[in-house]
């Protein structure tokens, strides 16, 4: 029988937009997080609370439903399903809400105009004649959102990281560009030992600080403000980690970032490029290759395979030593390389 192709793919791909949306508008009106330790609740209780009238509530429940945001019982009730329970519950250590408000109030309006950054090849999140970066302190979107944002999508990413590299031999850490402290967090609970050096822009280390001391971690998470672009980075460290950084920038720049870093490493210092890597045939994976389109809309970056780093990595005096991988909502591996 001749192989038949259906457009149901497309309507899916499609789709996605009403899907996103769906979870962006259930995750701002707090319904994981008024549904968190088992509590149910019906449409008609939805609707009371936030003074909607019941075909739209129940709308948006059964979206929710369908999605495996929600779980519907025989008697009409709402909950959460494991994975809401999880991660879309403000407070909880892994919450990932704080990721879709950026994607909702910062990208998703960007992507009206993705035509634009095709054609003029730049960003459109961000003014470029105005703002030197997309991580200006004076665009109020992304001050409010952009930190507790990555924060958001970087903490269960850097469990996995923990998990997948053994950092017993690592005495101290830099986080360059650790702005929102997920790594640091997340690396330190790990391992007792560890002791942790944020490196980031001086807003980004003030607005973190509170964050790292509100987790108990402050006299184990050092801050140092500065700019990889023009400061050198400070010494003392065994490895230096650059998580979701290099997708940032062009080439040129980050070749640049890996020199300055590998001259802040001592022989047999490690460094770790954490990040989700386009495969070396660049057919895939899909999150890396959406990643990597979004950098567009975002920066002037892509994400890059591995192999463009291994090369990169050389030149800078580093030997790479392949990539451990794992499945992470902000990485789905680790590169790592060894100083001469
Ligand atoms: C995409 S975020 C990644 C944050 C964190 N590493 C993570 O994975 O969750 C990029 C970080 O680089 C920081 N950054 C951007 N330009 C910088 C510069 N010139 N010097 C130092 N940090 C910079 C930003 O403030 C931001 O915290």
């Amino acid at each position: 029988m001749k192989h038949q192709v259906t457009p149901l793919p497309l309507m899916e791909l499609t789709s996605g937009v009403y899907a996103f949306k769906a979870l962006a508008l259930a995750t701002e009106l707090e319904l994981f997080t008024d549904l968190s330790g088992g509590r149910a609740g019906t449409a008609a209780d939805f609707a009371e609370r936030h003074g909607l009238a019941q075909r739209p509530a129940e709308l948006l429940l059964t979206a929710c439903t369908a999605l495996g945001l929600l779980r519907l019982d025989s008697d009409g009730t709402y909950s959460n399903t494991p994975m809401s329970e999880e991660f879309l519950v403000r407070g909880k250590p892994y919450y990932f809400g704080g990721w879709i408000t950026v994607v909702d109030r910062h990208e998703y309006p960007a992507y009206l105009k993705l035509a634009d950054s095709l054609r003029g090849n730049h960003p459109t999140t961000w003014d470029v004649e105005r703002q030197e970066s997309l991580f200006a302190p004076d665009d109020p979107v992304v001050a409010e959102h952009f930190w507790r944002g990555m924060h958001s999508l970087s903490a269960y990413t850097a469990h996995l990281l923990a998990g997948a590299l053994d950092f017993a031999k690592v005495d101290r850490l830099l986080d360059v560009g650790g702005g929102g402290g997920a790594f640091g967090v997340e690396l330190c609970r790990r391992y007792p030992h560890l002791r942790v050096t944020v490196f980031d822009l001086p807003f980004v280390c003030d607005l973190t600080r509170p964050w790292v001391a509100a987790a108990g971690l402050d006299d184990r998470i050092a801050f140092t403000a500065g700019d990889f672009f023009t400061d050198r980075l400070p010494a003392g460290h065994d490895a230096v980690l650059l998580s979701n950084i290099l997708h940032d920038w062009g080439e040129s720049d980050v070749q640049r970032i890996l020199k300055t870093c590998a001259v802040a490493l001592p022989p047999g210092g490690l460094l770790l490029i954490c990040e989700s890597f386009v495969a070396d045939d660049k057919q895939g994976p899909p999150l890396a290759a959406l990643m990597s389109l979004n950098m567009l809309a975002e920066t002037w970056g892509r994400n890059y395979t591995a192999a463009e780093y291994s090369a990169w990595l050389r030149a800078a005096g580093l030997e790479p030593d392949g990539v451990t991988p794992f499945d992470g909502p902000g990485a789905n591996g680790v590169l790592v390389a060894r100083k001469h």
